[in-house]
């Protein structure tokens, strides 16, 4: 018995890197996978491998940054099986530049696909689930670039921040209506990421490697927890949050040169998040 016997998985950016893992193992668990990908090739070669496993799956050829696109990754899924219980939200480009340099059209492609895109995705499924009384379970693609900051990707950074914040009051929402929603912080050697990271980590950061955390997210071992982020690689996972630091307070208020003679004691120490292997 798999953990997602009956169950359907709609997974954006599915054709390549990530998204074609996180497919093949959800298949393998017994999903209906929703291929998701501008890249109709692709898509159409992750439906074959599922198939050819026995698994069952379908090509949903679209781009996400539109509502159009989105509405109808959600019809391909209801038409090839009838209902949606699981989202991944993965789609995604890169288009760094120092922000000096940036154009208008590489903030735009970059915000288009990742935070508009989850917009355009997740709406139709969230309305199809709620009206449905379904339940589900929906995971949003950030990244270390967004939580803590990257030299080149304020674009990037802004979007997935975005989504995280997205996610954020989206997990709130859906609380009502049985929807679960986390966000995934990956690390993983993808055609994404081969010119940036080190081609050592090629085997120990493989794709592979993060797609058992989804599928602990979307199945019920993780029971019913929502609202939470977890940076996942290949060789180690945490969960993300953000934190209040000490409090300064007085009752008649602060002036600036009150912060400033107490500043030792506002900040947090400034180690950082580590996110190397
Ligand atoms: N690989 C990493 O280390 C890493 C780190 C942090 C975040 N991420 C995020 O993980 C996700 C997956 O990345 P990956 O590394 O597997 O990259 P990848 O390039 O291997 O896969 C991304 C896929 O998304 C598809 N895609 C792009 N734009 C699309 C659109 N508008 N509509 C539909 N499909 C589209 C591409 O065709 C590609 O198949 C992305 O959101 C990425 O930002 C990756």
């Amino acid at each position: 018995m798999g953990l997602l016997d009956n169950k359907v998985a709609i997974i954006t950016g599915a054709g390549s890197g990530l998204g074609r893992a996180y497919a093949l193992l959800l298949a393998k668990e017994g999903a209906g996978v929703v291929v998701n990908d501008f890249n109709a090739e692709n898509a159409a070669k992750v439906v074959h491998e599922i198939e050819v496993n026995g698994g069952r799956a379908v090509a949903a050829v679209a781009d996400v940054s539109s509502m159009a696109g989105g509405e109808s990754i959600l019809v391909t899924a209801l038409e090839a099986f009838g209902r949606v219980d699981i989202l991944i939200n993965n789609a995604g480009i890169l288009r760094d530049k120092g922000l000096a340099n940036l154009s208008e059209e590489m903030w735009d492609a970059v915000v288009n696909v990742h935070l508009k895109g989850t917009f355009c995705v997740t709406q139709p499924v969230f309305r199809w689930m709620k009206d449905n009384k379904a339940g589900g379970v929906i995971v949003n693609t950030s990244s270390s670039s967004g939580l803590a900051g990257n030299v080149g990707q304020t674009n990037y950074g802004a979007a997935k921040a975005g989504i995280w914040g997205f996610s954020n009051s989206l997990a709130l929402e859906g609380k009502k209506y049985g929807i679960r929603v986390w966000t995934l912080v990956p690390a993983a050697v993808t055609p994404l990421t081969a010119n940036v990271l080190p081609s050592e980590l090629s085997q120990s950061w493989s794709p592979e490697r993060v797609a058992p955390v989804i599928l602990y997210m979307v199945s019920s071992l993780s029971g019913d927890k929502t609202n939470r982020t977890i940076f996942a690689s290949g060789t180690k996972i945490m969960e993300l949050k953000m934190v209040s630091g000490p409090v300064l307070s007085n009752p008649g208020g602060l002036t600036a040169r009150d912060i400033a003679a107490s500043d030792k004691d506002l900040f947090l120490d400034d180690k950082g998040l580590d996110f190397n292997p």
